[in-house]
């Protein structure tokens, strides 16, 4: 298993650390004319951010209507894609165990005994229905294209959904992997489509700190800097699905132009602390901003994923915290204590900015999947716990999603947004 031991949901996130009201400092002595502006500027991304009863939340990003790909009802105008219900659906998902060979043994969660019955239940959004995947019409969508997921272990568990889901109709060969599988590129040779995982949990230049060639729980984020090795494969990605906001839940350390200018969690009295929203924000606003500068790159359409829920209960994730629950929770009870919501807001707000600067350039849409409410509401698609998975080495995975299970719908929910691009990807 790695040093930097990714699988293992990250201290902080949960109960020890709650997300607190952000508070700035300002450094004593050399106070100059940029921290006070910069920090008057995070102040107010922060506050404005701050209080739910201020965050305007759209559901169904403004610029997206979706009616393609949704089948069943016709779409009058009113379909809110991601914000909705689960309905019972006994029809179950297109793939099992059986039927995907690259499924896991960490999301395989059938093989470790746990009741099926999640996999029971279908997205239903509010004004519309959602169609079964068609693994074969997202195929002819991607052909011969690259798309990536650029982020953490969740980018990746998507990948893995995705994987399993298109294999119903064409079996995918590795093409490059390294030991710890953190960059994973897979071909599926008669549509000529590769799918890639990249590791790259902050979007922005990051290097984790060592002592002694001991790697700490720490990292160095560079937030003015695009992560080198996402930069250095847009040359081949059409699509790009970006995501991140769990490891951000640490003592990092963050830089401007090189210099130091804060840190999350710090204990240094004469460093400033930010809160971890404003700095996601910010790492949110450097990639999206500079995904489209680099001479080479074939970047089409990029998608912001919003931030997932974590479901632990009765403890955190390394004190016996567990996610036994084996229903979805209805909508008025959706389960978002740890941030999400706050997290995905300034995520969608960086996507909308984003989206109207492009408007003035060529080429690189920006859309949003806005999975958050939907996964708040499944405290049930966890793995949970399973001694003999090494994955989480004996604790619970209650962050994580079991395959088949809800993350599938993500997937569901991203070939929405492909089939609105489906003129724009053959065009090019
Ligand atoms: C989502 O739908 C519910 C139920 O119709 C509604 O009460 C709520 O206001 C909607 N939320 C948003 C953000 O549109
Ligand atoms: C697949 O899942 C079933 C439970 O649905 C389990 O009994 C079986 O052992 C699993 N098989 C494999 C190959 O993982
Ligand atoms: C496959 O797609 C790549 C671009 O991703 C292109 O360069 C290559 O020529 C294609 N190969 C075939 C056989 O069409
Ligand atoms: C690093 O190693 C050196 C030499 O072995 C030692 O003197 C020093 O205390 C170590 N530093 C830490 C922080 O462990
Ligand atoms: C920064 O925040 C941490 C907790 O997140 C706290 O322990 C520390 O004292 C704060 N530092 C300053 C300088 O306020
Ligand atoms: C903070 O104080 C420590 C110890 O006094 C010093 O090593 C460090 O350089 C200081 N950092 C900044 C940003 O001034
Ligand atoms: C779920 O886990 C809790 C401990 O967190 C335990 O008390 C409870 O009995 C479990 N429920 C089921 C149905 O296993």
């Amino acid at each position: 298993m790695a040093n930097e031991s990714e699988s293992i949901t990250p201290p902080n996130l949960y109960g020890t650390n709650p997300i607190k009201k952000p508070r700035q400092i300002l450094p004593s002595g050399r106070t100059t004319l940029a921290v006070i502006l910069l920090s008057t500027v995070v102040f107010v991304l922060v506050f404005s951010n701050y209080y739910p009863e201020q965050i305007q939340i759209v559901y169904g990003s403004a610029h997206t209507s979706h009616q393609t790909a949704i089948t069943g009802h016709e779409d009058n105008g009113n379909c809110k894609l991601f914000n909705g219900t689960w309905i019972r659906d006994l029809r179950g998902p297109i793939y099992n165990n059986m039927t995907c060979p690259t499924m896991p043994d960490s999301k395989n969660c059938g093989k470790y005994g746990k009741q099926m019955d999640y996999v029971n239940w279908r997205w239903m959004p509010h004004g519309c229905d959602m169609a079964m995947f068609e693994p074969q019409l997202f195929l002819n969508i991607v052909q011969g294209k690259t798309l990536a997921f650029a982020g953490d272990s969740m980018g990746r568990n998507q990948m893995e959904s995705l994987l399993c889901l298109l294999s119903q109709v064409e079996a995918p060969i590795k093409v490059h992997s390294d030991t710890e599988d953190k960059f994973i590129t897979w071909h599926f040779r008669s549509h000529n489509f590769t799918l890639m995982a990249l590791w790259t949990k902050f979007l922005v230049e990051e290097s984790q700190r060592e002592i002694n060639g001991t790697l700490l729980q720490s990292h160095d984020m560079h937030l003015d800097k695009l992560d080198a090795r996402l930069a250095a494969n847009l040359h081949e990605i059409n699509i790009l699905v970006v995501s991140g906001s769990r490891w951000f839940f640490r003592k990092n350390y963050l830089y401007e132009e090189g210099k130091l200018i804060g840190c999350i969690y710090c204990s240094e009295d004469n460093i400033t602390n930010f809160s971890v929203i404003s700095v996601i924000q910010r790492a949110f606003r450097t990639a999206l901003s500079n995904l489209d500068s680099h001479q080479e790159s074939r970047l089409q359409l990029t998608v912001v994923r919003t931030a997932t829920t974590a479901h632990f209960e009765n403890g955190d994730w390394n004190t016996g915290g567990t996610c036994n629950r084996t229903e979805p929770v209805g909508e008025g009870t959706a389960m978002t204590g740890t941030g999400e919501l706050e997290i995905r807001n300034v995520q969608v707000e960086e996507a909308n900015r984003a989206q109207k600067e492009n408007n003035h350039k060529r080429g690189m849409n920006i859309e949003i999947l806005d999975i958050t409410k939907a996964m708040s509401m499944r405290p049930d698609g966890h793995p949970g716990l399973h001694w003999d998975n090494q994955w989480m080495k004996g604790y619970s995975d209650c962050s994580h999603w079991c395959l088949p299970g809800p993350i599938d719908t993500w997937n569901e929910l991203l070939l929405a947004v492909l089939t609105k691009y489906r003129k724009n990807l053959e065009e090019q």
